[in-house]
């Protein structure tokens, strides 16, 4: 099939880069992306660029350069999937709060949703790609609901898991090492490998079978994160020895058949896939009875929430065992650098620690306003939201954010920590001053010097 029109559901990190780059590539196709979030929309239609709702490097440029032109941001779901031969759904698939499976499986609501939608108002053939992560054999549920309309439409299905991380989202998408699309119908798969083959060399897509192309993305994030998991593992280890983490990530990270990549000891893995896929992945492995398959995946998260408790409870320690009263100042909030998206960050999760322990919380993020941070926190439901918003404050400057602080906690690795006069907000604090480095992104000799208690992962 010829593809003339892309639609894309869902306007968030994965559809909003994803789509930009699909049409920057392809200007004779006419992209599309829907979302029922209205304000979403309107931000990502906004003239000035600051505005538009996702952070990613380079994202900003590509909407200026096709926005209007071949990209188009719409509310109208229903006009858009009609007009379309291709369907991506990027929404969201969050981890179920409620009922079978709470805490663990992923909750398809929306993807039904979707998939409904688009049987419910298509009048022609429609190629449907999932694109969001989703559980082995969703493709399955999606294929059941579009083939019984009971009209005369054809959908194809195909998996098509996204790889980009984020902060690198667009050169992930520009360079990627491999792009993966899974189905049943060779003309579908070709129909969506000739899109990518726009820019991507043909043996850099591989062609797989829909359930291969569904594990696959799941096994990747297990295994990237699996590495974490161990690195911090070490790190622990490092901090009853002499040994320094980095020396041996490094050293060990040498062997090419380890090599260099994910090996930086962390406060712990955060982001909207790690946590998700690998819960999905025990859940899959538990339902099929596969008990030691899923305990032996389950402990790379029991070794993460180890990780940043770890952290928490050695910042309280240090400070006399006490933070009550105290203000403690956060640097950083996104799970990353270089990108706006919270989800699952471990500052929230040391932010709530913290304040049990009746700290005062500052922060301060590049990327990140207030209105997250309370929506982050209050959506723990560990406290009242008054509460939050009584404890835990954001600042727009670092220096505001740390003055008359007892410890600075680094949760994000932003570049720009690195530039700060840190002898200026070593002036401005209670002494002793304490920095606890969660990303390992300051030098210890010259925060000493300085005057700081230093302390980071693993050294
Ligand atoms: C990840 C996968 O990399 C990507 O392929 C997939 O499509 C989505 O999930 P992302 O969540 O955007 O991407 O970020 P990633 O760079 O993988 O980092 C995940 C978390 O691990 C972050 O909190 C990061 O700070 C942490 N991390 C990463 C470490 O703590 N140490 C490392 O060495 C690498
Ligand atoms: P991801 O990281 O997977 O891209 P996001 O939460 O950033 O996740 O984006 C998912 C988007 O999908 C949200 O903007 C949400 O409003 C949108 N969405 C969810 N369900 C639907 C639906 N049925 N129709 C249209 N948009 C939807």
């Amino acid at each position: 099939m010829k593809i003339t029109k892309i639609c894309c559901i869902g306007a968030g990190y994965v559809g909003g880069p994803t789509m930009a780059v699909i049409a920057k590539k392809n200007p004779n196709i006419k992209v599309t992306i829907v979302d029922i979030n209205e304000e979403r929309i309107v931000a990502w239609n906004d003239e000035d660029l600051s505005k538009l709702p996702i952070y990613e490097p380079g994202l900003a440029e590509i909407v200026a350069e096709t926005r209007g032109k071949n990209l188009f941001f719409s509310t109208e779901i229903d006009e858009t999937i009609k007009e379309s031969e291709m369907i991506f759904i990027s929404v969201n698939t969050p981890t179920k709060t409620y009922g079978k499976g709470k805490g663990m499986a992923a909750d398809l609501k929306y993807v039904e949703l979707c998939a409904r939608n688009i049987a419910e108002v298509s009048t022609t053939d429609k190629i449907v790609v999932e694109k969001s992560t989703l559980p082995v054999r969703t493709a399955q549920a999606i294929k059941s609901i579009l083939h019984n309309t009971g009209k005369d439409v054809k959908f194809e299905i195909l998996s098509n898991p996204e790889f980009l991380a984020e902060g690198t989202a667009i050169q992930d998408l520009l360079n990627p090492d491999r792009v993966l699309i899974g189905g049943e119908s060779e003309d579908a798969i070709e129909s969506l490998a000739s899109v990518y083959g726009s820019w991507v060399p043909q043996e850099r897509i591989l062609r797989t079978n829909v359930w291969s192309s569904e594990l696959s993305k799941l096994t990747a994030n297990a295994f990237l994160a699996q590495r974490i998991s161990s690195i911090n593992a070490i790190s622990e280890l490092c901090e009853h020895t002499e040994a320094n983490v980095n020396e041996v990530a490094k050293a060990i990270g040498m062997d090419s058949r380890i090599g260099p990549k994910f090996l930086n000891a962390s406060i712990g893995f955060g982001g909207s896939c790690f946590q998700k896929d690998i819960l999905n992945l025990v859940y899959i492995a538990r339902s099929y009875n596969l008990n030691a398959v899923a305990d032996y995946w389950e402990q790379v998260i029991i070794l993460n929430d180890h990780q940043k408790r770890r952290f928490s409870d050695n910042l309280i320690s240090t400070l006399y065992n006490t933070v009550s009263g105290k203000k403690i100042a956060m640097l950083g909030w996104a799970f990353k650098k270089d990108t706006n998206d919270t989800r699952e960050s471990a500052a929230i999760y040391v932010a709530d620690h913290l304040l049990n322990e009746q700290a005062n919380i500052a922060v301060y993020d590049p990327k990140v306003n207030n209105k997250k941070v309370q929506a982050d926190l209050n959506y723990l439901n560990t406290r009242s939201e008054e509460e939050n918003n009584d404890l835990v404050k954001s600042y727009s400057d670092p220096y505001e954010t740390s003055k008359d602080a007892h410890a600075i906690a680094i949760m994000t690795e932003w570049d720009e920590f690195k530039t700060y006069d840190w002898e200026k907000i070593y002036n401005q604090m209670k002494k002793p001053a304490f920095i606890f480095d969660g990303r390992n992104i300051l030098d210890k000799t010259e925060m000493e010097n300085i005057g700081f208690e230093y302390s980071s992962i693993g050294k």
